[in-house]
């Protein structure tokens, strides 16, 4: 099981190798999230339109290996943009992936590029 989790590991944009074309801005619900496919990997993104900003993390909740980040609810605390795990309602926040109850739980996060209406993700591997 976690194997699973080990594929995911936060890329920073200048550790970007490949930016991966997901989809237009418009194939991307507003203030919630989707998920696409990147190699094995399962990736959630999310569109803030209040700020315009757009974030992706793992789909993977690391609490019990759930693939579900990419329905959690979305919003912030304290300034930090962060998503809600749907299964136990943990938090983990979007910038950095910690887990803002303070628990060693992390998720991994990736760099979302627009360029003309489409969407990227950058990825290292
Ligand atoms: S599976 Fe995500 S909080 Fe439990």
């Amino acid at each position: 099981m976690q194997d699973i989790l080990k594929q995911y590991e936060t890329v920073t944009q200048a550790d970007v190798k490949e930016w991966f074309f997901v989809g237009n801005v418009s194939d991307f619900p507003e203030n919630s999230g989707a998920c696409i496919k990147y190699k094995t990997k399962q990736i959630a993104v999310y569109n803030f339109t209040r700020t315009s900003q757009w974030y992706a993390c793992q789909n993977l909740c690391p609490h019990k290996m759930e693939m579900v980040l990419s329905l959690g609810m979305i919003g912030d605390k304290d300034g930090i943009p962060k998503v809600a795990c749907p299964m136990h309602k943990k938090n983990f926040s979007l910038k950095d992936g910690s887990n803002l109850g303070g628990e060693d739980l992390k998720i991994a996060t990736y760099p979302v590029k627009i360029e003309n209406g489409n969407v990227y993700i950058g990825f290292s591997d």
